[in-house]
């Protein structure tokens, strides 16, 4: 028999998948989808100290290799999504959730911290260092200061697991500075990566971008991720103490693209584009789909290939 079961600390899960932030759990509606899928475990929407209606549309566009987006953080406010993941607690005791938490400014992310630290939520919290997509606000994890700075904060008062969100890094340099920041932290886990920032598409047909906010800029995701998913999973799980787990997430469309993210070291795997296109029943493929390429190479569990990529000599 195939077991398909993970770990990240000390919470336990059926299977590696997951919901990227952002995709099917804006609402309770979407949430209960989720929880009714085949996913191991659901992140709810990045939530903000009050609800924020986002940016214009549209603000999504589906592309031939992915999608393009720059939503600008609509969500229902961290009260919304503290009632619900109180609610699912008592439903799924045993079912660990994860929240995903973020400001626009140093204060609000602290804020929104706090909300959580002062409830009675049990979970994983994941503070999103990367929304690519609030005009004028930079991705604070590109600048190490503001990085330090936060992390530094949150964890004068923070005791629940924590892990952060990350976006892209494209340098060695980065991933040497950026490990060595997040080393010196309890987290519990990373996450890489979030959208691959910036990028601009044009539909041919009109000469015209493909979404209304930031003049088109929004952040790409899909296929045109998953190499640098790759590069990024691997690359902390090759710097960062054993300690923090690596949530594996950009470019998942198949079983192999799940199991290709844990031969880099992801503990979990987050479906963002696909899911979106096309729904939760995506997560029954991917398992099957999973476990047929772990059935060929002879692993009957995750941990039997997780780190286990192989290089050239
Ligand atoms: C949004 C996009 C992101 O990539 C993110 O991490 C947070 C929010 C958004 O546009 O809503």
């Amino acid at each position: 028999m195939l077991n398909l079961q993970t770990q990240l600390g000390n919470f336990q899960f059926a299977n590696p998948l997951m919901n990227a932030s952002g995709v099917h759990c804006m609402d309770k509606t979407e949430l209960d989808e989720m929880v009714a899928s085949a996913s191991g475990s659901l992140v709810t929407k990045s939530a903000t100290v009050k609800p924020r209606p986002g940016n214009p549309e549209p603000r999504y566009a589906d592309l031939t290799l992915g999608s393009i987006n720059s939503m600008g953080l609509p969500n229902l406010g961290i009260d919304y999504y503290l009632d619900y993941v109180q609610q699912y607690q008592q439903e799924h005791p045993n079912q660990p959730i994860f929240m995903s938490i973020v400001g626009t400014t140093f204060e609000d992310n602290i804020a929104v911290a706090r909300r959580i630290q002062e409830s009675d939520f049990n979970g994983l919290a994941e503070i999103n260092l990367s929304c690519p997509n609030v005009p004028g606000e930079p991705q604070t994890a590109y600048d190490p200061d503001q990085t330090v700075k936060i992390l530094d904060e949150l964890f004068t008062f923070f005791t629940k697991p924590l892990g952060v969100k990350l976006p892209p890094f494209f340098d060695l340099a980065q991933f040497d500075q950026m490990a060595a920041i997040l080393n010196r932290y309890p987290l519990a886990f990373i996450n890489t990566m979030n959208s691959l920032g910036n990028g601009l598409m044009i539909d041919p047909a009109t000469d015209t971008v493909m979404i209304k906010p930031k003049g088109g800029f929004g952040g790409i995701g899909g296929a045109f991720a998953k190499p640098i998913a790759l590069a990024n999973v691997r690359a902390f799980r090759q710097r960062l103490r054993p300690e923090i787990a690596i949530i594996g997430t950009g470019g998942v469309q198949t079983g192999r693209d799940v199991y290709d993210l844990i031969l880099c070291g992801a503990n979990m795997v987050q479906v963002g584009t696909a899911l979106h296109q096309q729904g939760t029943g995506i997560f029954d493929r991917l398992l099957s789909e999973l476990s047929g390429v772990m059935q060929t190479k002879g692993y009957s569990s995750l941990a039997e290939f997780r780190g286990q990529l192989k290089t050239i000599e």
